[in-house]
């Protein structure tokens, strides 16, 4: 095989209370990567998107994450990358781990699988910590395992993939960039226990809401007592986006990762099609421009579209 195309999938992660802890994989949006054997070595990149990302592999998120690959197997030859980046960088939609992923992925199906899961998830690691200074795998995980997936141990890569909720994700993404890196330096160090004890409690609720399916112990344990009153300052409008989106009819939602965007969980798509619209309207109100989603969490990670 030559030539492989990979779908990789945008994430929510956190899922409100789970910081660093939950992740899952959507239906929409996604990236489509295309790599390429070649027989000199070294890695060149192309980006068909219009986001004036570097193509410079030692700093293009993909790039570093396909070169640790490169280093790890000890591979000789080289790989020609195209990638069409849907998913917006610094929308909070798992941007960053969906190159880092997809190029992972791609290219070892493309040399007949020579790494892990995990393995991939280390590798897709490297690209995802230079993007975001951090080695979280929230994103990454479910990007790479599909559904909903609970990082019990980052470190020892404790990983655990649940089963996908019923439910239809609303989200919107204002086009203002939150860098991640900055979301995390602002992040209290030290938490009370009163909070600690309740932010636990809910991502205990939620994990068990997910795995029983029962939509409304879900929606009572979408609740951030940590990371949300501090993030959502720095988006325009959160507060009564969230508000309308409730009084509409939503479970319950909150940050998408480190923002700006916004997600809600609906119970069915009628409702998440209300929800998305009524949110769009507070940020159109403040003449934030902004992009939108209805989807549903997805059940694979990230896809094989041609193999040749
Ligand atoms: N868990 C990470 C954070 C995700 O919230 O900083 C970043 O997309």
């Amino acid at each position: 095989m030559q030539t492989i195309t990979v779908k990789s999938p945008g994430t929510l992660s956190n899922l409100c209370c789970g910081f660093d802890a939950l992740g899952m994989a959507l239906q929409e949006p996604f990236d489509i990567i295309q790599v390429s054997k070649r027989t000199v070595s070294g890695i060149s990149i192309y980006h068909k998107d219009s986001y004036g990302l570097s193509e410079d592999p030692k700093i293009n998120i993909a790039g570093v994450s396909l070169q640790a690959f490169i280093s790890k197997l000890a591979y000789k030859e080289g790989f020609d990358v195209t990638i069409d980046k849907k998913i917006k960088p610094g929308s909070g939609l798992g941007s960053s781990a969906a190159s880092a992923a997809g190029i992972v992925v791609a290219v070892n199906e493309l040399l007949g699988k020579p790494f892990t899961d995990n393995e991939l998830l280390l590798l897709a690691m490297e690209g995802e910590a230079m993007a975001s200074g951090s080695r979280h795998l929230d994103n990454v995980a479910p990007c790479v395992l599909g559904g909903t997936v609970l990082i019990r141990d980052a470190q020892n890569l404790d990983i655990v993939k649940l089963n996908n909720p019923d439910l239809f994700v609303s989200i919107v993404h204002p086009q203002i960039e939150i860098k991640t890196s900055f979301a995390r330096e602002i992040l209290p160090v030290d938490i009370p226990l009163k909070k600690a004890v309740m932010q636990w409690a809910n991502v205990g609720g939620l994990v068990s809401g997910i795995c029983m399916n029962d939509l409304d112990l879900i929606a009572r344990s979408l609740v951030d007592v940590i990371v949300e009153p501090v993030r959502s300052k720095l988006i325009p409008g959160f507060d009564e986006v969230k508000q309308i989106a409730i009084q509409s009819g939503a479970m319950g939602g909150g940050l998408s990762g480190s923002g700006p965007s916004v997600f809600m969980f609906s119970k069915n798509l009628e409702t998440a099609e209300k929800v998305e619209s009524e949110m769009k309207s507070v940020f159109d109100k403040i003449q934030l421009e902004c992009k939108s989603y209805v989807t549903r969490p997805a059940q694979h990670g990230i896809e094989i579209l041609e193999l040749q």
